[in-house]
């Protein structure tokens, strides 16, 4: 509430001393050289591939398991995605068959690092080479780190650019809507600084280039410094709780039984949802056993983007992806916040046991 106070009598409402001071901090956690506020993760996105000035011609290797918002950046500058199928293991891209699609006309990748699990980036940079730049939609890892010969480094860091989302479940959530742009460039991070306000020159009422209004509010920046300030423990907390549910359902015996198959949650994995694999023939009906003791869960993704109706539209040659198919028909997510404790982890694991010890052998 100070910090909303702070803001109001402040007058100072977009951008400003607030989002400056965010950006600061911001910047000094993921111990990178640029972070720029923007408006929400999409428009991190967007304003990514507009400052790598994508267009048509272009071709963007990425994930078609994951949010629309992926895809919907590459199609908007009138660049092709090029979608390469996932590693049914991090449900991930698949890194190791990157090379092959790679082309001429390829200038980008986006690497997802889906529900926080850190995509292998310097693996991928020898897979691309040095000459296509890695646009990281890190929406959903804030936190995530990743080994890079250094030691650890923050998802979002090792590529050219990292996108954040500051949507209210992601791991730093905001008040509404919010993203953030990263990058060591300082030539890339002078323009996104000039897109994000329209293309904004020296002067006033200057357009040097063709932007758009990408700009984070001054509220949203200040709240968001309060959260950033208590990260430590609430990532921390999420990790327990993966854990949790980890040795939870080794011990139902759910696991050895192939009924349910937990996500790998190694050293730098954000934990920003816990999604196991159950049969697709029962999915539904387990959701809705769920749904009847009061316990929420959520299919992320119930199709892939390469099946979205606007991607055929717009995209005439798409792939079959086999693993990410399988995945959206097999993928559930199970409650996982800062404030479960590990009651909650067994109320849960205990209430998935029952319903299929209640469907018989
Ligand atoms: C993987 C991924 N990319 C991009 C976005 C877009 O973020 P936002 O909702 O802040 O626009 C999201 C989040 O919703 C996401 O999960």
């Amino acid at each position: 509430m100070e910090a909303v106070e702070r803001v109001l009598r402040s007058g100072r409402y977009i951008l400003g001393e607030e989002v400056e001071a965010f950006e600061q901090e911001v910047a000094q956690r993921l111990d990178v050289e640029h972070a720029l506020g923007v408006s929400s993760g999409t428009d991190a996105l967007l304003v990514s591939l507009m400052a790598l000035e994508l267009g048509p011609g272009d071709e963007v290797i990425t994930t078609a398991f994951s949010f629309v918002s992926t895809v919907e950046c590459i199609l908007r500058v009138g660049a092709t995605p090029v979608f390469v199928d996932v590693d049914p293991a991090t449900f991930n891209l698949d890194v190791a068959h990157v090379a092959r699609a790679v082309s001429s006309r390829t200038r980008a990748v986006i690497p997802v690092h889906l529900f926080g699990h850190p995509v292998d980036v310097p693996r991928l940079r020898q897979q691309v080479g040095p000459e296509v730049a890695i646009v990281e939609d890190a929406a959903q890892a804030f936190g995530a780190t990743q080994p890079n010969g250094k030691g650890d480094c923050a998802v979002g860091t090792l590529g050219n650019l990292g996108c954040f989302s500051f949507f209210p479940t992601k791991n730093l959530g905001g008040f509404g809507d919010g993203g953030l742009v990263v990058t060591s460039d300082a030539a890339l991070a002078s323009k996104l600084r000039s897109l994000r306000s329209h293309g904004a020159g020296e002067e006033k009422f200057l357009s040097v280039a063709l932007g758009g209004n990408f700009r984070l509010d001054a509220l949203q920046a200040a709240l968001l410094r309060v959260r950033l300030g208590a990260l430590g423990p609430s990532l921390e907390r999420r990790r327990q709780i993966a854990n949790g549910y980890g040795l939870a359902f080794a011990a139902s015996g759910l696991v050895a039984s192939d009924l349910v198959s937990p996500p790998r949650i190694g050293p730098g994995h954000g934990c920003n949802q816990y999604v196991v694999r159950v049969p697709g023939s029962v999915r539904a009906d387990l959701q809705g056993y769920l749904h009847g003791r009061g316990i929420a869960s959520a299919v992320y993704y119930p199709r892939g983007l390469h099946e979205q109706p606007m991607v055929r539209r717009l995209v005439p040659d798409l792939p079959e992806l086999p693993h990410t198919e399988k995945a959206c028909s097999e993928v559930l997510a199970l409650p996982m916040h800062s404030r479960m404790g590990q009651g909650d982890v067994h109320l849960v694991v205990e209430a998935v046991q029952a319903f299929f010890d209640g469907r018989g052998p």
